[in-house]
């Protein structure tokens, strides 16, 4: 293979006629073009895909945007699987040392939802699985003052180990809802269990994984999006203590501080987790 670093000869021409050509762009987006053909003439100097290759790569992208819809977001999940959403996860959240941790928003989210109240249950169906019960406070880093008025987003699949929006069998909505901290910073509500699923690999991102000898397993975890005038919103996950998938997660999503074991109560499985905000920047 060549050497990238090399910088004689007609190929890095090409790079610096590419570049050359960006025009008179400023800021953010010069800085952001300027690097990405460097890095995309690196990545093909190095490797010299053959024609046919290349063409496969151009096709890998063509069916990549031909499965996505409103329903399915195959791009999300090819980020997913390259460890590229937890990166950008990383690198946007370094400063914050106190609050929850942060992980991927993940492809399923579907948009706002509407509020239930205090205690209600996210289920518009009944489900075979377990039961849990969801409870905690959601508070402010700096003083660990309680939130009111927080909204929480959550969404999770169902125990057949879909989303709402993968399968057509389920309510509209089932298993996602809404939920506005009390006056004490309070939250609670009633939900299946979640299990361990796999994500969709019917499409490109499952033909990567199977290239890549990878499997297309999810830990169990039910999704949040908490937000609150004047802080930080939070993306995050919690993930059910024991899973076979916590080491493994084809997207990389696990982080030891959202691991949580639910807490088998009066017959009842039980999670009470406290959610913290930090400061709007
Ligand atoms: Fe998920």
């Amino acid at each position: 293979m060549a050497d990238p670093a090399d910088t004689t000869g007609a190929e890095p021409a090409i790079l610096d006629d590419a570049l050359a050509r960006l025009g008179d762009i400023d800021g953010r987006t010069g800085a952001i073009m300027q690097s990405l053909i460097r890095h995309l003439h690196s990545f093909v100097r190095e490797v010299e895909p053959t024609e046919a290759e290349w063409l496969t790569a151009i096709r890998f992208l063509t069916r990549t945007g031909q499965i996505s819809d409103d329903r399915r977001a195959e791009f999300i999940l090819l980020s997913d699987i390259l460890g590229v959403s937890m990166l950008v996860d990383a690198i946007n959240h370094r400063s914050e040392a106190t609050a929850t941790e942060t992980t991927v928003l993940g492809p399923f989210y579907a948009g706002e939802q509407p509020v239930l109240p205090y205690g209600a249950s996210l289920l518009k169906r009944p489900e075979a699985g377990s039961e849990l019960v969801m409870a905690g406070h959601i508070k402010g880093s700096q003083g660990a003052t309680p939130i009111s008025g927080a909204r929480i987003e959550v969404w999770q699949t169902a125990p057949n180990g879909l989303y709402d929006v993968q399968d057509a069998s389920q309510p509209a909505g089932h298993l996602r809802g809404t939920f506005i901290s009390d006056a004490s910073g309070r939250y609670r509500f009633i939900t299946a269990l979640p299990v361990s699923y796999s994500i969709p690999d019917d499409g490109p991102a499952g033909d990567l994984l199977a290239v890549m000898k990878r499997h297309p397993f999810r830990p169990a975890h039910v999704h949040f999006m908490i937000s609150a005038p004047g802080f930080r919103p939070l993306v995050t996950q919690l993930y059910i203590a024991g899973d076979p998938y916590l080491a493994s997660d084809a997207v990389f999503g696990v982080k030891p501080s959202l691991i949580v074991e639910p807490a088998l109560v009066d017959g009842t499985q039980r999670i009470t987790f406290d959610f913290t905000l930090d400061p709007a920047p």
